[in-house]
């Protein structure tokens, strides 16, 4: 998506659902998408990918938030202190429940790059929540 408008929680729901079909996820039938806001509009998404040796399969937050990273989101200074990119939002959609929270996991990887709301699908409309409420009393970057 071009960085000219800022989509809609809709609109990222819906790139989240696009994200889902492109889930490999043949152990669990359960595709998840996730698609993280920017501060500028862009969106970057992602899906689970499992494998048949299956701790290695990962979900789709972690795999968007990779996403992110290895499009040139954060500019290293020295490979020690990244500018760390902001996430205004990300959206989470899995094709077989709804809504769909972010596991733990993916809860911290996302704390990392300062994530300020979840959005999920409750009734077929979204619903925001602030970050804080998702992951209080987090533990981040800044602590070290
Ligand atoms: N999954 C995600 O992709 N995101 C979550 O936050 C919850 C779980 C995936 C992992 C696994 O591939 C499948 O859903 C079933 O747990």
């Amino acid at each position: 998506m071009n960085a000219t408008t800022i989509p809609t929680d809709v609109e990222l729901l819906e790139k989240a659902r696009e994200a889902a079909h492109h889930a490999w996820a043949p152990y669990s039938s359960f595709p998840v998408g996730a698609a993280i806001l920017l501060d500028d509009g862009r969106v970057i998404t992602g899906s689970n990918v499992e494998n048949a040796s299956s701790p290695l399969g990962i979900c789709a937050e972690r795999n968007a938030a990779a996403h992110m990273i290895t499009s040139g989101e954060a500019t290293a200074d020295d490979g020690h202190l990244p500018n760390l990119p902001v996430i205004r939002a990300v959206a989470i959609v899995g094709l077989k429940a709804e809504p769909c929270y972010p596991c733990g996991a993916c809860r911290q990887v996302l704390r990392e790059f300062n994530c300020e709301r979840v959005i999920v699908s409750v009734d077929g409309a979204p619903r925001s929540f602030d970050f804080s409420e998702i992951l209080p009393y987090s533990f981040g970057p800044e602590a070290l």
